[in-house]
């Protein structure tokens, strides 16, 4: 009996991997690129690199189990909406409206702790940012919002 469930469940496991769900492309030269078009610190960019371009950026990583079902649809789908909101890999082609409310809603939600989403950082312990990590974060979203309205 133990023996049937035990073969039921690696079934499923096996058979749910061959659900069709595209994988987010990766590109890794992108020229409207928020780090290769504007003056960043290092420890900013460190910071957004470590902690949100998994999935704001067309940089995403995907380590194993990133790609085994179930964990994938949900991480595929993360990644997806991620971009849709915010895409740093295209930053510069961004109209400057547009920019302004990003910088203004990455200030707010870092400060928060909104962002990176949680469960992320279970996994990626150099996305776990702290308290001051979040002020330095936030403190450069505001300075480059001043400059853009200057
Ligand atoms: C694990 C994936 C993931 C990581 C890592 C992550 N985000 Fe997000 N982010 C999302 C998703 C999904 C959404 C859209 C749904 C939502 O708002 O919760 C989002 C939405 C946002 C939005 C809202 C955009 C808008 O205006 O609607 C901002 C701003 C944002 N993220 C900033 C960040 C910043 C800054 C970081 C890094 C400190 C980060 N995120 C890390 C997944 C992620």
């Amino acid at each position: 009996m133990k023996k049937k469930i035990y073969f039921i469940l690696i079934a499923i496991v096996i058979l749910i991997q061959f659900y069709p769900m595209d994988k987010p492309t990766v590109t890794i030269d992108n020229p409207n690129d928020l780090l290769a078009t504007t003056t960043v610190p290092d420890n900013i960019s460190t910071l957004l690199k470590n902690a949100c371009y998994d999935c704001h950026s067309n940089e995403s990583t995907f380590p194993w189990y990133s790609n085994v079902a179930p964990v994938k649809w949900m991480l595929y789908d993360h990644i997806y909406e991620a971009r849709e909101e915010l895409n740093f890999s295209n930053w510069n082609s961004l109209e400057t409206d547009d920019k302004a409310d990003l910088l203004d809603d990455i200030s707010s939600m870092v400060l928060e702790g909104e962002m990176p989403l949680k469960g992320y950082t279970i996994l990626h312990s150099e996305a776990n940012l702290s308290e001051e990590d979040r002020e330095l974060i936030a403190t450069w979203a505001d300075e480059m919002l001043d400059l853009i309205y200057e």
